[in-house]
């Protein structure tokens, strides 16, 4: 098959995706953007990008979408409603799968996660390991995972949660410190690989962040940016938060499943497979990311999914 010169963009309004988008544009790449059908969407299309508005469910779609791509993307979004989430993310690899052997793909950048080296006890990231190894069998592909660790943008919901109940709090330890990273850290280096195509074979890139953070300093760096220096970090109990997240309408399954990873941050399974170095540190400090927390505009009503699942609900 012949290898065309567009990228392709899954998940391509999300966080990760839509930065991934413009840098390609800022390079003056050809790109397709595949997300559901939204305004963003269309802001995209405006930017310059081919939006192609599909379902990660539809094969037919995804493999058109893919087709006369010089390499893509790849990524398995949330699906807060799935009562079997780890069946919808092996449901959504194999459409990408299949899309990318149909297509003829040479160069994939995957989005994968810290800790997808383990099948179990990861909660939401054991779909990532299935993922991984269903990727890893596609013949004559080249495939980088990337493995970014937890997200800062897990934090989007405290200006809420700091307003309305003048506290900051999630069922994380106070003193376990974590490595966080900005997702617009994650877009660049999906960026950088995408551009330059410098892998072979099958490969791991785990990013890291700039550093770790405990809960503690992050409530501190969250209570300087808004102005509340004795602003407390709550460590919420596992049922109590596993129930906030359902009556927030996210599924039993996943609720469950965020618990897990929530309690293996805690209890330390979520180990990077290398030690940080240069080539794993990323750029962006929380203290320069949490100036964004003050433009997220408070909800009325019932306190949000995000304020109350703080940092369990995006991954
Ligand atoms: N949060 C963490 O700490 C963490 C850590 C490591 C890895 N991860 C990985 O990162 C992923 C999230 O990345 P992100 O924050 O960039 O995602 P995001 O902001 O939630 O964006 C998801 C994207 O996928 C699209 N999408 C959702 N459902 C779709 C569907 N059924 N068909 C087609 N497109 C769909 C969304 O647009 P529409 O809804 O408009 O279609 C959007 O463009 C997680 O799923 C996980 O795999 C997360």
């Amino acid at each position: 098959m012949i290898r065309g010169d567009v990228y392709v963009v899954t998940g391509a309004t999300g966080n990760i995706g839509q930065r991934l988008v413009e840098k390609l544009l800022a390079a003056k790449l050809k790109v397709r953007a595949i997300a559901r059908p939204s305004d963003r969407l269309k802001a995209l299309a405006s930017k310059g990008a081919q939006a192609f508005p599909a379902t990660l469910d539809d094969a037919g779609s995804i493999t058109h979408g893919f087709t006369g791509a010089k390499a893509v993307f790849t990524m398995i979004p949330p699906n807060y409603k799935s009562e079997n989430f780890r069946g919808y993310q092996n449901t959504i690899s194999q459409v990408l799968s299949a899309s990318i052997t149909g297509a003829g793909i040479d160069y994939v950048v995957n989005l994968s996660s810290v800790g997808a080296q383990n099948s179990e006890k990861m909660g939401p990231v054991n779909g990532l390991f299935d993922h991984e190894r269903r990727f890893n069998q596609l013949n004559g592909v080249n495939v980088l995972h990337l493995r970014p660790t937890y997200f800062m943008e897990n934090h989007m919901g405290a200006g809420e949660m700091v307003r309305k109940m003048g506290i900051y709090g999630s069922p994380l330890k106070p003193d376990v410190a974590i490595p966080m990273i900005a997702t617009q850290d994650i877009a660049h280096e999906a960026a950088e690989r995408l551009k330059a195509l410098d892998f072979k074979g099958k490969s791991v890139k785990e990013l890291l962040g700039p550093r770790e953070y405990t809960m503690t300093e992050i409530t501190k760096i969250i209570g300087q940016v808004f102005e509340k220096p004795e602003l407390k970090y709550v460590q919420f109990a596992y049922d109590e938060a596993e129930k906030a997240m359902q009556g927030m309408g996210l599924s039993k399954d996943l609720s469950a499943l965020y618990i897990q990873m929530l309690k293996g941050f805690n209890d330390g399974l979520f180990k990077p497979t290398e030690p940080r170095s240069a080539k794993n540190t990323t750029a962006t400090p929380f203290e320069q990311f949490a100036q964004v927390l003050t433009t997220v505009p408070v909800k009325t009503g019932k306190t949000s999914k995000r304020s109350a699942t703080a940092g369990a609900k995006r991954r």
